[in-house]
């Protein structure tokens, strides 16, 4: 077993800031790995750091990175767990097989996740909406111009004590000129490079006053794909809807949370083909009672508006039962452990406590 006794000091004189906000502060602590010749080392805990990177290297040219997003908690005094992580290691791999990059090990993503959430168990914070967002990513460091393959590679995961991405309701700006990505493309995994795209629809929809871009699909510009880094339900007539999975969509771990979840409580859940000029309409005559976005630093967050860029507006009803059904659920699950019977929560495991938890800790 590994011990970091030079770095479990760090975390002591680590401070919860007030307020939190989302990704604003780093725990001292990250987890590193490196790849080369061919296989990765053994990762460790270092103390958050710069890093240094060659300026040739390929990720700051030909944007090779990806990355996770995932969340930790902590249900009184016990170990803490993290939220569906083997769905994360795995769509990290997809990430990676589809960037050309080196899939990272069950055990090493495991470690990554688990250290750095052990050490921090004292600090995750407490209250409904908080939590450890863990971020993991992966990015190439060969450096060489060459539009080939790195051959060099690092692992990190870095964490950040957080409150929600966006609290209360959300106003959303459709997209009907650019476009986020397309089938083939990348737009279903997580590289760094599809945010980098939404940057400047994004600043737009802010300076007009809405929190989020609605993208549509890049041949017709008729359906509905996704937000900027969360999916959309709709509910009409009483069951849910969201746009099913084309192949340019990013399939969210809490997208797939929400539907097993609604399927479990019992609402009828539709994966298809939704048409913007439809779904307006049905705002309209009151057909569709709610819109929500969901992903994992946001968790579930209704939508009172989308609006369009000539200023028209399409307001939802106040009233958001079925998401916020939804959300208390999930947040039970998440927060809670309650009645977790996907079994979703996954404890980290004493071998990864540091020495000095381990007294003090009750499972
Ligand atoms: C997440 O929800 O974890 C994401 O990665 C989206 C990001 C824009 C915060």
């Amino acid at each position: 077993m590994t011990h970091y006794n030079n770095i479990a000091h760090l975390m002591d004189n680590f401070i919860l800031p007030k307020p939190l906000g989302f990704g604003r502060v780093f725990l001292p602590i990250m987890f590193r790995a490196r790849f080369a010749k061919g296989d990765w080392e053994p990762g460790e805990l270092q103390a958050y750091a710069p890093l240094m990177l060659e300026p040739g290297a390929k990720v700051l040219h030909y944007g090779q990175s990806v990355f996770e997003g995932m969340k930790a908690f902590r249900v009184n005094h016990s170990n803490p767990h993290v939220f569906r992580p083997k769905c994360h290691w795995q769509r990290l791999n997809r990430s990676l097989t589809r960037l050309c990059m080196p899939d990272i090990p069950e055990r090493l993503f495991f470690d990554g996740i688990a250290y750095i959430t052990a050490y921090a168990t004292e600090k995750i914070p407490p209250e409904h909406g908080q939590s450890l967002y863990l971020r993991p990513f992966v990015f190439a460091t060969s450096p060489d111009l060459s539009l080939k393959n790195s051959t060099c590679y690092e692992f990190l995961v870095i964490a950040s004590p957080s409150e929600i991405y966006h609290s209360g309701t959300m106003r959303v700006l459709i997209e009907r000129d650019r476009c986020r990505a397309a089938v083939g493309g990348t737009g279903n995994i997580k590289a760094g490079g599809n945010y980098a795209a939404a940057l400047h629809s994004a600043r737009e929809s802010e300076e007009k006053g809405f929190d989020q871009t609605l993208w549509l699909d890049p041949y017709s510009r008729n359906c509905i794909e996704e937000l900027s880094g969360m999916n959309i339900f709709a509910v009409i007539d009483r069951s849910i809807h969201t746009p099913h999975l084309t192949g340019s969509i990013l399939g969210g771990i809490t997208r797939d949370s929400i539907i097993q979840l609604a399927k479990n409580i019992g609402y009828e859940v539709t994966e298809t083909d939704m048409q913007i000029e439809a779904l307006i309409e049905q705002i309209q005559s009151g057909q569709c009672t709610e819109l929500f976005a969901c992903g994992t630093a946001t968790g579930i967050s209704s939508i009172s508006i989308i609006g369009e860029h000539d200023g028209k507006e399409y307001i939802l009803p106040s009233a958001s039962p079925v998401a916020n059904h939804l959300k208390s659920r999930l947040m039970e699950i998440q927060h809670d452990k309650k009645d977790d019977q996907f079994g979703w929560c996954w404890t980290v495991a004493d071998q990864y406590m540091p020495a000095e938890l381990k007294q003090f800790i009750t499972n």
